[in-house]
């Protein structure tokens, strides 16, 4: 069947433009691949007291995590780094201490900022934790996406073509390096 790819936005703004981007990327993907969003909006802030009875919300969480085939991370910068609430969702993830869930999944890093360097210092910062955790990375095409008004129209439409072109490509290496580590990799 299709593989599942897991879209977490790192952004809970209802105004997000990383949500648009998300939407945009899941528009301009190859066939083959599905999209489902994995919410942390609910999660509580951890800490280690939890580990030895995660609450439901975050044992749901993982769970939706580990279904998925791959994971595409969308993501704002936030004061040069990664948001705090999306760190937060990742670190529920991590734990308890050998249940890290993502462990060899395959995932991508994109991002969109009205800044001139477009979520760079950020994604780095997420790359690093994803690198700590284990996860398969996308390394290479990078896509630093410098958000204007009217670039992504609401129903997901990339409103400048070469723009648009460059997320299609993105996408296409994006499937095609899920595609192999999953031939390697096959997940639980
Ligand atoms: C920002 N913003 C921002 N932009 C950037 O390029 N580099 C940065 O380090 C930061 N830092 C930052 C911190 C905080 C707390 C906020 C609220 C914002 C601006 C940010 O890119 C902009 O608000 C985006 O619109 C956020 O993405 P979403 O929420 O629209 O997806």
């Amino acid at each position: 069947g299709p593989y599942r790819v897991g879209v977490i936005v790192g952004s809970l703004s209802k105004e997000s433009i990383n949500r648009r981007l998300a939407n945009a990327l899941t528009h301009l993907a190859p066939e083959g691949f599905e999209f489902f969003e994995i919410s942390y909006a609910d999660l509580p802030l951890y800490n280690r007291d939890f580990d030895a009875d995660y609450p439901q919300v975050a044992l749901d969480f993982k769970a939706q995590v580990a279904s998925a085939d791959a994971l595409l991370f969308v993501t704002p910068e936030y004061n040069r780094s990664l948001p705090g609430p999306l760190k937060n969702a990742i670190d529920w993830g991590s734990r308890p201490w050998g249940q890290n869930v993502w462990a060899h999944k395959p995932t991508g890093v994109v991002g969109a900022s009205m800044g001139a360097i477009g979520t760079a210092v950020g994604q780095q910062s997420l790359r690093a934790t994803l690198g700590f955790l284990n996860a398969r990375q996308m390394t290479a095409p990078e896509a630093y996406i410098h958000y204007s008004p009217g670039l992504i129209d609401d129903d997901g439409r990339v409103t400048t073509p070469g723009t648009e072109e460059f997320l299609r490509q993105f996408m296409a290496a994006f499937a095609e390096y899920t595609a192999r580590v999953l031939t390697v990799i096959p997940q639980a």
